[in-house]
């Protein structure tokens, strides 16, 4: 039996959002790992800083930045362009990019509506539509969309990320699908509260951590890393007969069909 290769040493990835967050702990672990690496971002400062840094690592030109808006089509098929001159060619792309909106749908503005759906869920056609052939013409590739807990579920005051994110988890079913015969795998990971930029105010706010720690069975909130470490996972050769595949990593909460906790209402625990 052979056992399948666990690295993604030599393997170009391209990730989008890769300035903060999960993306940047995701660039870190792939270059990390070996494998040449192209992120995006809106913030050129901490794109080039992130670079200078990893350098320093990996050898001169192991991982470049491309500042852009994964919004704006053009921008993304220049982002795609960028990763084939530095590299030649695309292994893995990971959909990571992405922005939250908070508002009950009557206080909701048609921009911000339009907004997320253009980052959460059009960003990832655009890139898609261009990194499926190249990856046709290699012969296979992965696909990792990061998109979230809100998509598997409904939350509270989330409706605009909660469609979008939805929608993010039924394309990725699409794309593995029709990928599959490729040897294209696509598979979506589906966070829970991470400690990143995005879910600052519910980490921040003792009141809103609290409610979090008490509902999460792991207590706490996950590290971007944690996350990072799946994705990496996912690319590799030993995830090979996992496509279309829907992973929470979020502490346990969607574990949970909402019933009280029967024990501790009862004071048992
Ligand atoms: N942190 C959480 O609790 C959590 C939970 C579920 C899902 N997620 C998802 O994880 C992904 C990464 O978020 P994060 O938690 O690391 O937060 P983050 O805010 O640190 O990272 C988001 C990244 O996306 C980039 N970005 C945003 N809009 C962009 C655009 N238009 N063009 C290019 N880049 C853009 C930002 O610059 C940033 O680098 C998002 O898709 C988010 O929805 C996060």
């Amino acid at each position: 039996m052979t056992i399948p290769n666990t690295s993604i040493a030599g393997r170009v990835a391209l990730i989008t959002g890769g300035t903060s967050g999960i993306g940047e702990a995701t660039v870190r672990n792939f270059v990390a790992h070996g494998a040449k690496v192209c992120f995006s971002g809106t913030r050129r400062e901490a794109g080039e800083a992130i670079v200078r840094e990893l350098s320093e690592q990996a050898g001169a030109g192991a991982v470049r930045f491309f500042r852009g808006d994964v919004a704006d089509q053009s921008q993304v098929k220049a982002l795609v362009k960028t990763t084939l001159d530095a590299f030649g060619r695309i292994d893995i792309l990971f959909n990571n990019a992405g922005i939250a909106c908070f508002g009950e749908t009557p206080a909701l503005a048609e921009e911000e509506w339009h907004r997320v759906f253009a980052v959460d869920l059009d960003a990832i056609f655009y890139a898609c539509k261009e990194v499926i052939p190249l990856m046709r013409g290699q012969g296979g590739g992965v696909i990792i969309n990061n998109a979230s807990i809100s998509g598997i579920g409904g939350d509270y005051a989330f409706s605009a990320y909660s469609a979008a994110k939805g929608g993010l988890i039924n394309y990725t079913r699409s794309l593995a699908l029709d990928g599959a015969r490729d040897r294209i795998r696509v598979n979506a990971v589906c966070p829970g509260l991470i400690d990143t930029s995005i879910a600052h105010h519910s980490i921040e706010m003792p009141v809103l951590r609290q409610a979090f720690d008490a509902q999460i069975p792991l207590g706490r909130p996950g590290l971007a890393a944690e996350v990072a470490g799946l994705v990496r996972f996912l690319a590799s050769d030993e995830a090979g007969y996992i496509t279309g595949a829907i992973i929470p990593v979020d502490g346990g909460l969607t574990a949970w069909s909402g019933m009280p906790n029967m024990p501790r209402v009862l004071g048992m625990v």
